[in-house]
């Protein structure tokens, strides 16, 4: 078990995934290939390794996923638009400072299949056939704010709907009435955070103790009580404490320790649990969490959209001048 962040075997496990031809074929299903490449790529900018990829091999690649029927992104190409993979993509496409790359058509039809997705009710649907979940809303309002294309129109009933979603717990489940979950914590917080309304969240502090109730005896944090601890909720649940400011109620000491724990030594990767099979999506949720601990050397990542500060500073912020 090693006591520090394996940087050199992290960067040949995600160059490794991604240099096979049918990259993540052998345990990832294609419909989350552009989440994992936002990732990848994002796992690679967080350790200062930025330029492993070819930068224009990757734009072409994402700008490939476009789905010209309704102009959002697919998880590949030629597969149907997701706000999932919309999100991604916009993420990667930031991340290359390349947002300006798009075709104006391209830029306008993203912004209209993103708006196209939301509900009277202020909600959003992933996909056309109409699931509905507070990460759409995330990913929503976080696709409209890389793109500096928020307004009120969209945001207002987007807030109030989130609103809607709090538990007597304090914390957030998929829609209104649905159990509390960490990482719906972190996406109600997240799209509040981006409207600028984090101000009108009741209840605060009943949702800080929940979520600092989330670490367990062996320093990693759970999602839901009387649950496992998984290193993604490093993420989940340090990135919601970070985004109330007190990241102060969890012990980061022995949650680095649990993290760090749960590395490949021999090939790289984080798994959820230690001796688990490594995947990219521990991974970077894993570096993430490091990252929010304040771990050296590791870039600084911005709690609320998951990625890079110095990435997120060029964005401007919502409500606009
Ligand atoms: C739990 O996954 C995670 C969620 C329900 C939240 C996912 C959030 C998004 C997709 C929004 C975009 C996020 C970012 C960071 C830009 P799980 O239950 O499958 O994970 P697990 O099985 O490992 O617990
Ligand atoms: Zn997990």
């Amino acid at each position: 078990m090693s006591e520090k962040l394996l940087v050199n075997e992290h960067v040949a496990y995600v160059k490794d995934l991604f240099r096979h031809p049918a990259y993540l074929v052998h345990f990832m299903a294609e419909h989350l290939k552009m989440n994992a490449l936002y990732w990848g790529l994002g796992t690679l900018f967080l350790v200062n390794h930025t330029d492993e990829f070819a930068r224009d091999e990757v734009i072409h690649f994402v700008l490939s996923c476009i789905d010209e029927s309704n102009g959002g992104f697919g998880a590949a190409p030629n597969h149907d638009a997701h706000m999932l993979s919309t999100l991604s993509a916009l993420q990667v496409l930031k991340m290359y400072d390349a947002i300006g790359e798009m075709t104006s058509e391209q830029r306008q039809g993203v912004i209209r299949f993103v708006k196209s997705m939301q509900l009277p009710d202020g909600s959003f649907q992933g996909d056309q056939f109409g699931e509905v979940d507070t990460r759409f809303v995330y990913n929503a309002l976080q696709c409209l704010s890389i793109l500096e294309e928020l307004d009120p129109s969209i945001v207002d009933p987007a807030v109030d709907w989130i609103l809607q979603c709090q538990n007597f717990d304090g914390c957030f489940g998929m829609v209104p009435g649905s159990e509390s979950h960490a990482a719906q914590g972190f996406t109600c917080l997240g799209a509040l955070s981006i409207a600028n309304a984090l101000d009108k969240l009741p209840n605060k502090e009943i949702l800080e103790w929940w979520l600092s109730d989330r670490q367990v005896d062996s320093g990693g944090l759970n999602g839901r009580p009387e649950k496992l601890p998984d290193v993604c909720y490093s993420w989940w649940v340090l990135s919601s404490l970070a985004m109330l400011g007190k990241l102060h109620y969890i012990d980061g000491k022995k949650l680095q320790k649990f993290i760090l724990s749960c590395q490949d030594a021999e090939k790289g990767g984080i798994s959820d649990r230690k001796d688990k099979e490594v995947d990219i999506y521990h991974t970077f949720f894993g570096i993430a969490g490091l990252s929010l601990l304040g771990y050296k050397n590791l870039r600084k990542v911005d709690p609320i959209y998951c990625l890079p500060v110095d990435v997120t500073s060029t964005i401007k912020k919502y409500p606009y001048p």
